[in-house]
């Protein structure tokens, strides 16, 4: 049966805006109201707390407590795990409000604990701290040393080889991005005028959700999935769970290569960013040879705000620096990148979130 996307529900823009200037002002009050040593230090624990999240996640806790809460014993057998300190890892979280303690020993789900399930952003949390992310970061002096990702140094491979020769692996990392773009869609719809293309490529479109949302809302449109073989499987999964596949094919191939031809618009989402400046100018020159005049392309990354801001696009960015030798960019950037491979910016579309929306032609 065909299943529609349910998404996560955010306030309008204006609100966010305030409330997150309200949150950063918060943020730097705690931080002058606490000695400098102190601060810093407490910054550092974040690698107890990353850490005890991907375990938590890993076990699937915040799921196990959907139906009402449980004893720590309870949750011991039913994880397999060591009562003593998983409680340990438990207290722990719950002092930072990811689950509650209501009674001794007995934990709850709390809104921050919710997040943890698989509807949410579990495969985010287990993908970004899984143990092959604690070995990368582990040498990032290495990346800041030389400029390049320790990917290869510690794994033997780069990132996307790697993805593709670990079904497991691959599986849990399209899951991930499947969580991102859930959360990221719903900002992005609301903003562009998907309507009025006829034939949209979703260039490295992975398991196909940007383009099953953008069917799903617009009965008018077709659509091509291209991404690399290895994303197949899923792919061809979600265009039938959405029920898009009399509108949608799954293309593979390499953008290093070649790009399906006939597109009216070209999304990009996520992409240029896992690259550097070079790569990113041979795939968008493909984009280029292959486009006609009168199409479109639909750049969609996060933008790094410019000044000390405090933008999740400088966040990002170091793993894109540490595992990808890829890039978050500035507007600015982007225009610089955008020339060189001969294409003109439009228009620039905000979200309610840091991910802008690039729509460019050809020069
Ligand atoms: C960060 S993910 C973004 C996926 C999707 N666009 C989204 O926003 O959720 C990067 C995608 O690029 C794909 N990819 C990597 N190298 C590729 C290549 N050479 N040709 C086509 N797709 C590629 C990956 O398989 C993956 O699906």
């Amino acid at each position: 049966m065909k299943k529609t996307i349910e998404y996560p529900h955010y306030p309008p823009r204006f609100v966010v805006l305030i409330f997150e200037r309200m949150r950063h002002l918060f943020m730097r009050l705690n931080r002058r109201f606490t000695h400098p040593n102190v601060a810093v230090f407490e910054m550092a624990h974040n690698l107890w707390l990353a850490a005890g999240l991907n375990v938590a996640a890993e076990l699937g806790i915040a799921d196990l407590l959907k139906e009402g809460g449980k004893s720590i014993h309870d949750l011991a057998v039913l994880t397999g795990t060591h009562e003593e300190s998983l409680y340990r890892m438990m207290r722990m979280l719950a002092s930072q409000e990811i689950f509650r303690e209501t009674k001794s020993r007995f934990f709850t789900l709390t809104p921050l604990a919710g997040a943890l399930q698989e509807n949410n952003i579990k495969f985010l949390i287990t993908s970004h701290l899984s143990k092959r992310q604690f070995h990368l970061f582990g040498e990032m002096m290495y990346t800041i040393r030389t400029g390049k990702s320790v990917h290869e140094i510690v794994l033997g491979n780069k990132v996307f080889e790697d993805l593709g020769q670990d079904e497991q692996h691959n599986e849990r990392f399209i899951n991930a991005m499947t969580n991102v773009s859930l959360m990221q869609i719903s900002t992005i719809l609301p903003v562009y005028p998907f309507k009025k293309y006829k034939n949209i490529i979703d260039i490295g479109g992975g398991e196909g959700l940007m383009m099953a949302a953008l069917l799903q809302k617009y009965p008018g449109c077709r659509g091509i999935v291209f991404d690399l073989p290895q994303s197949a499987g899923l792919a061809v999964k979600f265009i039938e769970r959405y029920g898009i596949d009399d509108r949608c094919t799954f293309v593979a191939g390499s953008f290093f290569e070649t790009i399906p031809e006939g597109g009216d618009l070209y999304i990009m989402k996520n992409i240029l960013h896992d690259w550097n400046d070079e790569s990113c100018l041979i795939i968008l020159r493909n984009i280029a040879m292959t486009m006609p005049s009168a199409s479109r392309l639909l750049i969609i990354d996060p933008v790094v705000e410019e000044g000390n801001k405090p933008s999740i696009g400088k966040m990002t960015d170091m793993l894109m620096m540490t595992a990808l030798e890829g890039k978050e960019r500035t507007k600015d950037e982007f225009r610089i990148l955008l020339d060189q491979a001969g294409f003109r910016i439009r228009k620039v579309y905000r979200t309610i979130s840091q991910l802008i929306l690039i729509e460019a032609e050809k020069a």
